[in-house]
């Protein structure tokens, strides 16, 4: 959508796949708090969001939507400003129809006061799902909305939530900043994979300002640790926005590794705004190739099946200018190895080994990084 917004994938925390019904103005201060102390802001997280089951069951006499008082004592105003303190957006939940898919007000006939309400809070960033639409299509619900929220003159971010349905990333780059490209996931290997391959062929529908959205990351919710990292490493391979759905009061050391990982969040955040295609896929082992602003590909070698394989690939298939040698900067080990077009790891299985891959001298690896020449590794 060409709002100025969302140029790069959002990124941010949504609490609907860790708490459900159970959001709150305590539990979004203090998430805020955690975004800052663990380092998760500095590495680009930035919406706060909050989902469904924020409003009271009715409406005001005036038609207008009210936060659920015992919730949001401070109103979503309140809550708004004290994200804004801490120098983070704060994101909130509507449905383009007659009720939220918990059963709170819709904003189906609703759009402009709805829309009001939230500039006039403060809110950066709509959710806005698909539940009780009463089969109208669509793109005229969402587009209903997107013109509401321009009106009120307020920047923000607007994300399609209707599930990949009616073929959304065809007119979805018109219409929100995001899009969903699949229904709910959850914290298992399944849904992700699932969730991957619908999204992973859409790469031409993305772009800066509009994004395919296979999710929330489920980091940190029940995967294993090389599950939730081949999940960071497909969003971001896909260019996906980065929104973490896991309780970051109980994040350990390793979840907060994964979801900070800088190397990683500049390959989903690169400015070309390119999401990766899938250039070979077969026997359960793809090869993703994501171009990249300054000339660099990132590669991911994903690995569905439960045992550990080696996966290959080389500079050619990976369309990199040809040179004598290239760098690649595995952004997991941080190991830094070369080659000469080979491009191939033993990838431990749901695991993802994902490379950086320079031509030539390799300038734009970090200096900070070990060489340890020739061969492959992970
Ligand atoms: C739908 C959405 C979810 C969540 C719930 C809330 O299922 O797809 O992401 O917002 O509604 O009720």
């Amino acid at each position: 959508l060409g709002n100025g917004l969302a140029l790069t994938p959002p990124m941010g925390w949504n609490d609907w796949n860790s708490f459900g019904c159970n959001v709150s103005e305590s539990l979004v201060e203090q998430t805020a708090d955690l975004i800052v102390s663990s380092g998760m802001k500095d590495a680009g997280y930035q919406y706060v969001n909050i989902d469904d089951c924020w409003m009271s069951s009715n409406r005001d006499a005036g038609g207008n939507l009210v936060p659920d008082p015992a919730k949001f004592p401070d109103g979503i105003s309140g809550t708004a400003a004290y994200v804004h303190s801490k120098g983070l957006k704060l994101g909130i939940y509507e449905s383009a129809g007659t009720a939220t898919c918990a059963g709170y007000p819709g904003s189906l006939n609703h759009e402009q006061a709805d829309a009001n309400s939230f500039a006039s809070w403060g809110v950066d960033y709509l959710k806005y799902d698909n539940c009780n639409n009463q089969g109208i299509p669509a793109q005229t619900r969402y587009t209903a909305m997107r013109d509401a929220l321009a009106k009120t003159g307020r920047p923000i971010v607007y994300s399609l939530c209707n599930w990949g349905q009616e073929s959304v990333w065809t007119w979805g780059a018109g219409v929100g900043n995001l899009w969903r490209t699949t229904g709910d996931i959850s914290a298992n290997f399944g849904s992700m994979l699932s969730n991957f391959h619908n999204t992973v062929g859409l790469a031409s529908s993305a772009g800066p300002g509009g994004w395919n959205d296979p999710d929330m990351l489920e980091v940190g919710n029940g995967m294993s640790f090389t599950e939730d990292r081949a999940e960071m490493s497909l969003w971001a391979e896909m260019a996906a926005p980065l929104i973490s759905g896991t309780d970051l009061r109980k994040a350990t050391t390793a979840t907060l590794s994964l979801y900070t990982n800088k190397d990683v969040i500049a390959v989903d955040q690169d400015s070309l705004g390119k999401a990766g295609r899938e250039i070979a896929s077969s026997g359960g082992a793809d090869v993703l190739a994501k171009p990249l602003a300054n000339g660099d590909v990132a590669v991911a070698l994903f690995n569905e099946n439960s045992s550990a394989q080696t996966i290959s690939t080389s500079a050619s298939a990976i369309g990199i200018g040809s040179a004598s040698s290239y760098k690649l900067n595995n952004l997991w080990s941080h190991v830094l190895t070369s080659t000469s077009g080979s491009i191939s790891a033993s990838v431990p299985g749901h695991g993802v080994v994902l490379y950086r891959v320079s031509a030539g001298s390799g300038s734009s690896v970090g200096s900070a990084h070990r060489f340890l020449g020739a061969s492959s590794g992970r």
